[in-house]
């Protein structure tokens, strides 16, 4: 098959759509993936962006598409309206994300990708972060924990950083971490954390909104990125 696989900037489910990414790959299906900016940046927050771009570089229709490269109108859309690929997948899918769907916006590489998919009749799987109502547990990214920091004079994360992404008692600047974990490791008190779990609260206007995408024609929500396994077909 050939399919078009959207991520945004969610970090909920993120790696669990990386590992059915990496499937559909190994399957040997043509895979192009899109990325929203906040995708492109959480991607790499959370270590994973090069992971993504391995499974992509193979030429025509197996490429790695970019909102930044894009600009505003969105050319590379054009693919769906014209029927181009077999499948369309969103995942993970953002609140941001559903919302503009639900709302017929199209204003991001990804929210065009769905439009222009309804209008070339690309069937479309979705899988919204907010899916169920109530409380969510979820993984942050790097995190400095103040409350164990020992405030060092010189800060071994810090040093170890390649990304220069540590400020010493201060933060982790997410938009410049790369997500290796070299500074877990270098800081001796374990002040860093990585892929800490927290707890979450959906809203009800986003569960609000899931809910509304469940009537649209050609798009089917999905719960979790595994069960887009069962929308593929052999060639
Ligand atoms: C580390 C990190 C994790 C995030 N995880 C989520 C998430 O799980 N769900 C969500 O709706 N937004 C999440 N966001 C916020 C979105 O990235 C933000 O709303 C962004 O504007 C969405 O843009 P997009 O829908 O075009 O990708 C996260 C942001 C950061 C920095």
């Amino acid at each position: 098959m050939r399919i078009a696989w959207g991520i945004t900037g969610a970090g909920h489910l993120l790696e669990a759509s990386v590992d059915v990414l990496k499937y559909i790959k190994d399957e040997g299906h043509d895979l192009s993936i899109y990325l929203s900016g906040a995708g492109e940046e959480v991607l790499r927050m959370y270590g994973l962006f090069n992971k993504v771009k391995n499974l992509t570089g193979e030429g025509y229709y197996n490429e790695l598409i970019l909102e930044r490269d894009q600009e505003l109108s969105y050319p590379m859309t054009g693919r769906f309206s014209l029927g181009k690929y077999d499948l369309l997948v969103i995942s993970p899918t953002t609140s941001n994300t559903i919302g503009k769907i639900v709302n017929g916006i199209a204003d991001t590489l990804i929210t065009n990708a769905v439009t222009q998919a309804g209008k070339g009749n690309v069937k479309t799987l979705i899988v919204p972060v907010d899916f169920e109502a109530g409380d969510l547990e979820t993984v942050l990214p790097s995190k400095l924990e103040l409350d164990e920091c020992q405030q060092c004079e010189v800060c071994d994360a810090a040093e170890a950083c390649p990304q220069e992404a540590i400020t010493p008692g201060v933060e982790i600047n997410l938009l410049k971490c790369k997500g290796c974990g070299i500074c877990q490791q270098a800081c001796p008190y374990s002040a860093i954390a990585g892929g800490k779990k927290i707890t979450i609260h959906m809203r009800e206007i986003d569960i609000e909104n899931t809910h509304k995408l469940f009537n649209f024609d050609g798009v089917k929500v999905l719960s979790e990125p595994e069960k887009v396994k069962k929308y593929l077909k052999k060639e």
